[in-house]
């Protein structure tokens, strides 16, 4: 039986007035990529921060392997390894970078982690290879364009080796190329059995990356889990949560209905 890691039972955020997520209950196994699609404002970067243990429910609970994530007992040691095992890029990588060079921003995890010096500069040096960016390492980060933070971000990510990836809105603002890179490194983390959970607006990316798809409405709900294949199927879930439009226009006497999404419906009615 596979392994389950996080449990979400009735979880809902309030952020001071403004409801963020309501109710929402699913798990996710080890091994599993899981695409949370919505439309913007849903709560998809919400429940990335949730699962990250940057907020905590103010309705229902997680739990992470069986330990409840609240702000009372989710700390010390707990957090620690938490921290060791999840990994996480924000859709704004400013807000990720502290360190005075990008190669201290890659090194740095290693380094909490304990390992030694050298190691830790090796362990750099390969990941900003990795991502073609090893010129940019005596760089300060805020120097950097918003695609560099970002591949900045991920190896800083990478270099912790995490067996939780959790990426909201990973392909925005990369580089075609960088982002091949991103779908290709994704395979291989699903290859070697980590659990990957990515927000995405761009539903062409998630039948390749997931194989398990969650829906989140605009009333912040969870109105769909099921395979990637079915969801992206499913035209009137999609529409409904304002994941792909509609427009109607007239031709002569022909009213056409073109749906925008991963499918080329092409609905005529008289
Ligand atoms: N710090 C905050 N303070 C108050 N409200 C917030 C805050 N962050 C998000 N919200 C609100 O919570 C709701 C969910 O926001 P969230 O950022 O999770 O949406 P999202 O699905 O990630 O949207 P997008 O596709 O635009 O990134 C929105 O109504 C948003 O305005
Ligand atoms: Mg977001």
């Amino acid at each position: 039986m596979s392994e389950e890691l996080y449990r979400l039972e009735g979880v809902s955020y309030v952020y001071g007035e403004q409801a963020a997520l309501n109710n929402v209950t699913f798990s996710v196994s080890r091994g599993e990529s899981l695409a949370i699609l919505g439309a913007n404002g849903s709560g998809k970067s919400t429940l990335l921060k949730l699962l990250n243990a940057l907020i905590y429910p103010t309705g229902g609970s997680i739990s992470f392997m069986g330990a409840v994530m609240s702000g009372d007992g989710f700390t010390g040691n707990i957090l620690k390894c938490f921290r060791e095992r999840v990994g996480s890029v924000f859709s704004e990588p400013d807000v990720q970078l502290f360190c005075p060079t990008v190669f201290d921003e890659v090194a740095f995890g290693p380094l909490q982690l304990g390992l030694e010096p050298h190691e830790a500069a090796e362990r750099a040096s390969e990941l900003l290879a990795m991502l073609g960016i090893s010129g940019l390492k005596h760089r300060a980060p805020y120097t950097l364009s918003t695609g560099e933070k970002k591949k900045v971000a991920i190896a800083s990510v990478l270099a912790v080796n995490p067996d939780v990836l959790l990426l909201d809105e990973p392909t925005n603002g990369l580089d075609p190329r960088t982002q091949v890179w991103l779908f290709e490194l994704i395979e291989s983390l699903k290859g070697l059995k980590k659990t990957c959970i990515m927000s995405t607006h761009d539903l062409s990316l998630v039948e390749d990356l997931a194989e398990r798809a969650l829906v989140i409405d605009e009333a912040h709900a969870l109105a769909a889990d099921g395979t990637s294949r079915e969801i992206l199927m499913n035209k009137d879930l999609l529409l409904a949560a304002n994941i792909i439009h509609e427009h109607t226009h007239r031709h002569g006497d022909v009213v056409h209905i073109h749906s925008h999404g991963p499918f080329a419906v092409h609905d005529e009615h008289d």
